[in-house]
Parts: structure tokens; C-alpha cells; sequence
């Protein structure tokens, strides 16, 4: 059996074979999304968005992120976990994966700087710094509003645990909150969450404590971070180490990787981003970014730059990815 179709244990459960669905959030009917208010209920349309990718194969699909708090929304009609409206609906997913054969992740994100002030409200951030030109500027976090997020999120997962998903996915990266912290560009503070690389990692190892209190070890715990948010600030690797190797002291189960294109060197060394991570923490690694084939799918869990490989674009293209994967063997 070739290595991609073949199972792994992540965590407590056994995947069926190494294809993730990463998180996409996807506008799927959203004339559907605003009938349900705008609430992130779930329609019948992304019900079978996800139903079809997971009967087409894959091991492990990953909700899109889902907001954790109102503050946090980013996307018009986005799946949210703020409360417990949402649960019958995130039930209904869960199974839906569940009877298709697949485990049921899902990411948890609060949009920080990156959220959507029509849903949001002011935006929220480390500093008063625009994420990107022209958007609305967020207003510097005070350590009391701070104080709220790991609980937010630790409320979330509790939700999404009790609605039967196995794993649980922090958004660390993309420069949505837990990430703008890990930012130098956007993260000018002079108190304990800014500065230092421990000082910056603070926000993200709060939320990951917290959520790892919540749950207990009723689902896999995983983080999803993207250094390629930080490079352009000359992201130094050892800021990396001391990043994977503490999410790992805190309680994390799975670190997935977001690059542009998985093979490709990082930190200016002939290593990829997961060669890196292997080389300071044992961790099980889901890399994602560029796969399409399942000849590069193999090549890189053969390589032992991963144990899972995320196919995002190209499982959006053919649901049935996995399964034809898996056919050609
Ligand atoms: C439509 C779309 C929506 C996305 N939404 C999310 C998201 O909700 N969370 C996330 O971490 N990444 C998100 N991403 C990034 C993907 O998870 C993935 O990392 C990226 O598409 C690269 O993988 P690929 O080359 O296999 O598509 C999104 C990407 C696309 C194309």
C-alpha cells in the first residue's frame, strides 16, 4: 500500500489514510448563508460541500475557520462557534464526515486585524496598525480585553468537541489574531505580549493552555502556522523553534504547516518548512500548499517532509481526489 493511502494515528484516532482537506472558507451559496442570518448556521449547500470531499476519500477534512467570538467574524455568512445556536448544525457536519469515513476537524479562528467590520465590529489587534493598505485600522488590544481569548476559543472547542468533531485546529497563522501577534509588523507592543519572541508567542500559548484545559483529551488538539506571514520581517528560525517547541510543551498534538509550495527551501537553508519542524520537534506535521498530484502527495511523506498531506485547491477541483489517489496504487 502506497504511503498516502495508508492510516495514521493523530492523536487518539486513526485517520484512514493521509489526504486532509486543509480549511477553505468557501462561499457556497451564500444567498443560502445570508437566508440563515448571517448566523453561520449550516445550509444543506455546505453541508454537501464538505459531505461529497469526504466521501471522495479524504482521511481528514477540516471545516473551514469558524469564528469564535462575534468580534472575531471575518467572512459575510462564515461557520461560526460562538454559541450554542450553532451547535445542531455543526452536529449535523460531524456526522455527515463521520458517515463518510472521515475524521471531522475544525478550525477555530478569531479574525483580529483581518475581520470584517461589518460583522465584527471594530477591529481587534495587538497594535494600531493596518493589516494591509486601506483597510480599517484595529485598535490595540488592552490586556484585559487580552484575558478573554484564550476563553473564547477554549468556549469554542468545548462547542465543537460536544458536536463531535475529533480534531481541533487553531488558527496561528495567516495573520488573523493568534498570528498578528507573532508579527513584528504588527506587533509594536512594549508590555508582556509584544517584544521578545516569548513575549509575542504569549497570546498563542495562553489560547492553546486554555483550550487544552477545555477539552481535556476529548479530540486532537493542532495548530495551523505559516511563517511565510513573517519572513518579509527576516523571521529568524530560531523564533521558529522556540515557537514548535512550545506549542508542543502546551499541549498541541499536530502542527499544520502552511507554505506557499511544500517542497520549497525556507529560512534561506535547502529545508522545507517541514524538514525544519522535524528537526526541533517530533510532532505529527499536515503540510500544505501547491500539492496536486498524488505522485507529489507520496514524494513528500517518501521525503519525511510529512505524515499528512493537505490538498486543498485541487480537492475544491475534484472531490474525488482520495479516492482516485488511492484507485491508481
Ligand atoms: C478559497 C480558499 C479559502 C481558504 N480558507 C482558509 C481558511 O479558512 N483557513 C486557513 O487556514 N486557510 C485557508 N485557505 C488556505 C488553504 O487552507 C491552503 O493552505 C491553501 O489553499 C494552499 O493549499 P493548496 O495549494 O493545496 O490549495 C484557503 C484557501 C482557499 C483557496
Amino acid at each position: 500500500m502506497s504511503l498516502l493511502c495508508s492510516p495514521f494515528m493523530l492523536g487518539s484516532r486513526t485517520v484512514r489514510n493521509r489526504v486532509v482537506l486543509p480549511p477553505m472558507v468557501c462561499a457556497v451559496m451564500p444567498s443560502l448563508h445570508a437566508a440563515a442570518d448571517g448566523a453561520g448556521l449550516i445550509t444543506p449547500a455546505l453541508l454537501a460541500h464538505y459531505r461529497v470531499r469526504a466521501q471522495g476519500g479524504a482521511g481528514l477534512v477540516i471545516v473551514e475557520a469558524a469564528a469564535v467570538h462575534p468580534s472575531g467574524q471575518c467572512w459575510s455568512g462564515g461557520v461560526t462557534v460562538f454559541n450554542s445556536g450553532c451547535l445542531p448544525g455543526l452536529t449535523r457536519l460531524a456526522a455527515a464526515l463521520h458517515d463518510a469515513g472521515a475524521l471531522a476537524g475544525i478550525q477555530l479562528v478569531h479574525g483580529g486585524p483581518q475581520g470584517n467590520t461589518a460583522l465584527s465590529g471594530p477591529l481587534l489587534g495587538p497594535s494600531a496598525i493596518d493589516a494591509r493598505p486601506g483597510t480599517p485600522r484595529p485598535c490595540a488590544m488592552t490586556e484585559e480585553e487580552l484575558g478573554n481569548v484564550p476563553v473564547w476559543f477554549a468556549k469554542a472547542a468545548e462547542r465543537a468537541v460536544a458536536a463531535g468533531f475529533d480534531l481541533i485546529e487553531l488558527h496561528g497563522a495567516h495573520g488573523f489574531l493568534l498570528d498578528s501577534f507573532l508579527m513584528t509588523a504588527r506587533n509594536r507592543r512594549t508590555d508582556s505580549y509584544g517584544g521578545t519572541p516569548e513575549h509575542r508567542m504569549r497570546l498563542l500559548l495562553e489560547t492553546v493552555r486554555a483550550v487544552r484545559q477545555r477539552i481535556g483529551d476529548t479530540a486532537v488538539l493542532g495548530v495551523r502556522v505559516s511563517p511565510f506571514t513573517k519572513l518579509e520581517e527576516g523571521y529568524p528560525v530560531e523564533d521558529y523553534r522556540l515557537l514548535v517547541t512550545a506549542l508542543e510543551a502546551a499541549g498541541v498534538e499536530v502542527l499544520h504547516l502552511s507554505t506557499p509550495a511544500a517542497f520549497d527551501p525556507l529560512f534561506g537553508a535547502a529545508r522545507s518548512l517541514g524538514q525544519w519542524t522535524r528537526e526541533f520537534t517530533p510532532l505529527p506535521r499536515i503540510v500544505a500548499g501547491g500539492i496536486t498530484t498524488a505522485a507529489d502527495a507520496e514524494r513528500l511523506l517518501a521525503e519525511g517532509h510529512t505524515e499528512l498531506v493537505a490538498v486543498g485547491r485541487a480537492q475544491l477541483a475534484n472531490p474525488n481526489w482520495a479516492a482516485e489517489a488511492c484507485a491508481e496504487k
